[in-house]
C-alpha cells in the first residue's frame, strides 16, 4: 500500500519534542551548510557567529531547498533568485527588489538547535529538557570519540535494547565481553530518575579485560536516558574501581518512509525501520 506524502512526516510529541542529533559539530564548521532530514522533515543546518541553527530546507520564495544555497557571514542566500535571510530566519534582501524592505512574512520556518558533546542536536518541537547529559565528555581525564552514524536494519528501540542488554555478551562477543562458561547475570539495582531508568552493579565476567590473559568481573551502569538515548559506564575493578569508559548512544530514525510503513501501525517490529546510531564515546586515558 501506498503510503501518502501528507503521511509521512511522524508527529509523535515524544519524538517531535526530544532533541536529536543531525550533525557533527566539526563537520558542520567544515562544511558550513548541511542538509538533514529529521522526522520526515528537510532541514537545513548552518551557523552563524558560531552558533548553530536548524531551518526548514524551504525557500519562501518559490520553494527551493535552501541546502543549495551559501552562507555568507552570518546570513544565508538562496542559491535561485538570491533572497538573503538573516540568523533569525527573516528574509532582509530581495537582490530584485535592492530598494524595497522586504516583507515581513518572508519568513524560514526555524527550529531549536544546540551544539552539545560535539553534535548539533535540533528538535522540531518544544523539548522539556536539555539533550541528554553525558559529564565525562567535559571532563580532560577521558579521550573523546565521535563514531558513526551507522546505518544498522533494526528499528531505534531495539537498537537501545541491545546496548541495554548484557545477557547476550557470552554469546554474541564470545571470548571478548563475555564467556559462555560464566553466563550468570547476577541481580543488580535499577531505579526511575528524573533522568530516565538507571541500573547500576551490572556484573558481568569477562575473560581478557584488560588484555593480560585474566578474567575478571567488570560493572556496567546503565541509563535510559530518552528512548532512544542510552548511556553505559564502565567500570572495572582489579585497577582499583577506575571508571574505564563511558558511552553515550543515541539512535536516530534515519528513514521516515520506512518507518511510517504499515509495519508500524500493525506494532509489528520489522527490520523495515532501517536506523543510524550515533556513539559519543569517551574512553579515560588513565
Ligand atoms: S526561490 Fe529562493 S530566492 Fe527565489
Ligand atoms: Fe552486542
Amino acid at each position: 500500500m501506498e503510503v501518502p506524502e501528507s503521511e509521512l512526516v511522524i508527529t509523535d510529541p515524544v519524538l517531535v519534542d526530544d532533541w536529536h542529533p543531525v550533525v557533527a559539530c566539526d563537520e558542520l564548521a567544515r562544511r558550513r551548510l548541511v542538509a538533514a532530514r529529521l522526522l520526515g522533515e528537510d532541514i537545513v543546518v548552518w551557523q552563524a557567529a558560531g552558533r548553530p541553527l536548524a531551518w526548514q530546507d524551504l525557500c519562501v520564495h518559490r520553494g527551493t531547498r535552501l541546502s543549495l544555497g551559501r552562507v555568507e557571514g552570518a546570513t544565508l542566500q538562496c542559491r535561485y533568485h538570491g533572497w538573503v535571510y538573516g540568523a533569525d530566519g527573516q528574509c532582509v534582501r530581495i537582490p530584485a527588489r535592492p530598494d524595497a524592505p522586504p516583507p515581513r512574512k518572508a519568513r524560514v520556518k526555524t527550529y531549536r538547535a544546540v551544539a552539545c558533546h560535539g553534535l548539533v542536536w535540533v528538535s522540531l518541537g518544544e523539548p522539556a529538557r536539555d539533550p541528554p547529559p553525558f559529564p565525562e565528555w567535559d571532563q580532560s581525564a577521558f579521550r573523546k570519540l565521535l563514531c558513526g552514524p551507522y546505518a544498522v536494519a533494526a528499528s531505534g528501540p531495539r537498537i537501545v535494547e541491545n546496548f541495554l542488554d548484557v545477557a547476550h555478551f557470552p554469546f554474541v562477543h564470545e571470548d571478548i565481553l563475555g564467556t559462555p562458561e560464566r553466563p550468570e547475570i547476577a541481580d543488580y539495582r535499577a531505579v526511575i530518575t528524573e533522568r530516565g531508568v538507571e541500573a547500576t552493579g551490572m556484573r558481568v565476567y569477562q575473560p581478557d579485560p584488560y588484555g593480560t590473559g585474566t578474567g575478571d568481573w567488570v560493572s556496567y551502569t546503565y541509563r535510559a536516558l530518552r528512548p532512544l538515548t542510552a548511556y553505559l559506564l564502565d567500570i572495572r575493578f582489579a585497577q582499583a574501581q577506575i571508571r574505564h569508559f563511558a558511552e553515550l548512544q543515541r539512535a536516530s530514525l534515519h528513514d521516515v518512509e520506512e518507518e511510517t510503513l504499515p509495519g508500524v501501525i500493525l506494532g509489528q517490529a520489522t527490520s523495515r525501520w532501517a536506523r543510524s546510531a550515533a556513539t559519543c564515546r569517551a574512553a579515560s586515558t588513565r
